[in-house]
């Protein structure tokens, strides 16, 4: 990006320009988001929508839209808007139908079909549970529906948990892999037969539904094609929240809150396609990012959620960001000559301000910071609970740029901290899919920039592949240290 260093306080750009808050605030799907307290002004949004320019942007969305084989390296499109009703007629006709054999499995659970269904355990992980935890988490708490755990980690505390409070003989499993290999969720879906098998349930077998891209593996481990939910290899594992892998969020929620949710993030979709790109809440997001990450050094990004119900929030969007831009090639195979996206961090508010914030506000560490707020509150308590929540909110970011003055070093906060804050007018499945919807286009503007493939994965295969390498045949050739800590471990 061609512009001048960040020299120029936040606050002064205030000053410099009458229009700032119009130019910088956009409104879009019952969100405003106010991007007012970065460094961000009309030379350096020029300047990052000319370097956009520059690198084909617009084309490159095109092809996302158009069903292009946008991920180079595995060769197949990214269609998760396929989802949402956004791309070619044939991937939306396909999705379409998935999502209608979706619908009809929630309405036979719903119907009795499985028994007498209290509980839904929902193994999965990575993108195979990180995005219908979010949706049950911020969605599902007084949904009245069935009581539904998300475990991902093979860590056999996490299903203990579950095992300890759900009735097997009342427990639906939804197993939940894009590839049907990962290993953790495998093991912990053998766990939860056997579980049910011990509890005397006739034919558990009969009480799992897959969920996967490859339905013939599902088969092959003894699933009945009437329960296997399919979805496109198509559509990425941190992108499927949309797809069949909602199902135990549209479970919890009711099939119309999930049509809702794909009708929100499609809403965005068209935002992100039509809208201009100085007007453009992802291209804008990006920007910004950009501009933390190159001009400023930034190595990391926090989102904190000031909504208990938004708490999983920077988890989901850890592996969105950083899954996706995480790399270190171009699309041509060539080295990146600039840094990968930043370290996506967070938590939730106010809990963070009493334990992070000392370091955000008086350490050397520079780190551009997300606030997630939401007007409506999600609970019946006294209103002030709600209205410090959102005071501590904004005083936050006030702080952070605004800095203040002491004689004394040690009181003294520098200030110049840039902040963006998306304030949501309530936190329904509408606005919550146009969120998650902002994000993904976020990330992949993010990708147009630093040119790289934000669909593919491989950082993720070499320690899965040491894994099993030391399952099956020890440690014997690697490194002394590891194979120290194995022999202590197992003998
Ligand atoms: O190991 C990373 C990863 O491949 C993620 O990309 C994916 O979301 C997760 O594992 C789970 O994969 P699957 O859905 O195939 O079980």
């Amino acid at each position: 990006m061609a512009s001048s260093p960040a020299t120029t306080p936040i606050r002064s750009l205030f000053a410099a320009d009458p229009d700032r808050l119009s130019r910088l605030r956009i409104e879009q799907s019952g969100m405003l988001f106010d991007f007012a307290k970065t460094h961000l002004d009309a030379d350096r949004i020029a300047a990052g929508l000319a370097h956009l320019t520059a690198l084909g942007f617009t084309a490159a969305r095109d092809r996302l839209f158009g069903g292009e084989a946008v991920n180079v390296t595995e060769n197949r499109p990214a269609e998760h808007m396929a989802e949402r009703g956004e791309g070619t007629a044939d991937s939306v006709a396909r999705a379409n139908l998935l999502h209608q054999r979706t619908k009809a499995l929630v309405e036979a659970v719903d119907a009795g079909a499985f028994g007498d269904i209290r509980h839904i355990l929902h193994v999965g992980i990575g993108g195979s549970a990180l995005g219908p935890d979010l949706l049950i988490d911020s969605l599902g708490r007084d949904a009245g529906r069935y009581e539904v755990a998300v475990v991902s980690n093979v860590d056999g505390a996490a299903l203990a948990q579950v095992f300890a409070r759900f009735d097997p003989r009342h427990t639906l499993l939804v197993l939940a892999s894009k590839t049907f290999t990962t290993s953790e969720t495998l093991l912990n879906g053998t766990s939860v037969i056997e579980w049910m098998e011990d509890a005397g349930v006739e034919d558990p077998y009969g009480r799992i539904i897959a969920v996967t891209a490859v339905p013939e593996a599902a088969l092959a481990w003894g699933i009945d094609e009437t329960r296997i939910l399919p979805f496109s290899m198509t559509v990425g594992g941190r992108y499927s929240l949309w797809s069949s892998i909602g199902l135990p969020a549209a479970l919890a929620l009711g099939w119309p809150a999930f049509e809702e949710l794909l009708a929100g993030a499609a809403i965005m979709d068209r935002h992100f396609r039509d809208a201009p790109l100085d007007r453009n809440a992802p291209v804008i997001a990006a920007i910004a990012d950009r501009f933390y990450v190159e001009q400023m050094a930034c190595q990391t990004r926090a989102v904190f959620a000031y909504d208990e119900r938004l708490r999983l929030l920077p988890s989901y969007l850890q592996q969105l960001e950083m899954e996706s831009n995480g790399k270190s090639v171009t699309l041509e195979g060539k080295p990146l000559d600039t840094a990968s996206a930043p370290i996506t961090w967070g938590g939730v508010g106010t809990d963070c301000q009493h334990a992070v914030f000392q370091l955000l506000h008086q350490g050397t560490v520079k780190t551009p910071i997300e606030f997630v707020a939401v007007i409506a509150p999600g609970h019946d308590l006294d209103e002030a609970h709600h209205r410090q929540l959102l005071i501590n909110c904004f005083a936050q970011g006030s702080a952070l740029m605004t800095g203040r003055s002491s004689d004394d070093p040690a009181r003294a906060y520098a200030g110049d901290k840039p902040s963006t804050t998306i304030l949501l007018d309530a936190l329904d499945p509408a606005t919550l899919g146009a969120l998650i919807a902002f994000y993904e286009h976020r990330t992949f503007v993010n990708a147009v920039w630093l040119n790289v493939n934000p669909f593919d994965q491989f950082g993720v295969e070499l320690g899965k592949e040491m894994a099993r390498a030391i399952e099956h045949n020890g440690t014997q050739g690697f490194d002394p240290s590891t194979a120290a800590l194995a022999a202590r471990a197992f003998g």
